[in-house]
């Protein structure tokens, strides 16, 4: 894997969840992989998670680690082709991109969509800059469409909590939420649930929330939640704004809140959610502090997805 930017970069998500899960029994097996090595992580928007789990991640491979908020304290970057720069952006990502090429061996970058200008998030040119121009593997920490090192961490949570011995339903259920959220989390669980290939996959939402239709290739859509969770073994919770009327808040409908009494129907189905999470929003406490709840070993495995991919890219760029 030379770039990790989405499940098609991947060329077996099975092994590499497989890679995750064993370097979850081994944290430290690979600890000189890395050595001599060095990860640059940029984010122009906020993190807990990824952050830091990606920083465990590359210590445990024996990588040093350099974290940068380029957001806050960086100079304001240009992305546009053959820009006056006489506005407010100081330094272009054609000049930037390359000496961070020369400082790290790998450079991940978080750079959320702006979800104004639907066209412009979807053609992910921030993160495509950066892949022309820094010579080095760009590792996504989350970009304006696709969030791919959470959904290998929840494929591995899947994985390892399913003990069905058949196909378990996974559903991805939209939530209400008080801010207009990107479409990447739900865009690439989608897409990881389907290259991935090993559940029944279910999405609902209410109308206007379709999903561009590039992720939920071969996955059942409806807008009946309740229909959804009938024998459900997983639930997705997360928000996200319109793809169709893009970036609006079409629906608060509290009644899309999950709650116990609707787990019912549910194969006494685990929950997920990326985090964070807005309670009594998105998921009710009752969910969340309950024993359906997976999120606390969802958010855990983000380490062992980070250092699956880490170990790939070093091996196959050795
Ligand atoms: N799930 C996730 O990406 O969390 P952070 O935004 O805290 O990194």
């Amino acid at each position: 894997m030379k770039h990790f930017l989405s499940a098609l970069d991947v060329p077996d998500v099975t092994a590499l969840a497989d890679s995750a899960a064993a370097f979850k029994a081994a944290p430290r097996s690979a600890e000189t992989l890395g050595r001599g090595k060095r990860i640059g992580c940029l984010f122009l928007n906020p993190s807990l998670r990824t952050r830091l789990s990606t920083q465990v991640a590359a210590q445990q491979l024996g990588m040093e680690a350099i974290v940068f908020n380029v957001g806050a304290e960086g100079w304001a970057l240009e992305f546009a082709e053959g820009a006056v720069m006489n506005g407010t952006t100081v330094e272009h990502v054609k000049d930037a991109a390359p000496i961070l090429g020369q400082y790290f061996d790998i450079l991940a970058i978080r750079t959320f969509p702006g979800l104004k200008d639907r066209a412009e998030d979807y053609s992910e040119r921030y993160i495509s800059q950066f892949v022309k121009y820094a010579g080095v593997p760009v590792v996504s920490l989350e970009s304006a469409t696709l969030h791919p090192l959470q959904s290998l961490a929840d494929l591995l949570t899947i994985r390892e909590t399913f003990a069905g011995g058949r196909r378990p339903k996974v559903v991805l259920s939209w939530a209400p939420h008080v801010k207009p959220l990107p479409q990447c989390v739900a865009n690439s669980f989608a897409q990881w649930m389907t290259v991935w290939g090993g559940a029944d996959f279910v999405v609902t939402h209410p109308e206007g929330y379709t999903l561009d239709p590039q992720y939920t290739k071969g996955a059942s859509i409806t807008h009946n939640q309740d229909e959804a969770f009938e024998g459900a073994d997983y639930i997705y919770v997360k928000n996200w704004s319109s793809y169709e009327q893009y970036g609006q808040i079409l629906s608060n409908d509290t009644d899309w809140m999950l709650t116990l009494d609707k787990l019912k129907a549910t194969n006494n189905g685990k929950v997920m959610h990326c985090l964070p999470v807005r309670r009594n929003v998105e998921l009710s406490d009752e969910v969340l502090d309950s024993a359906h709840s997976l999120v606390t070993q969802q958010a855990g495995n983000r380490v062992w997805a980070a250092q699956a991919v880490l170990a790939d890219i070093l091996k196959s760029n050795a």
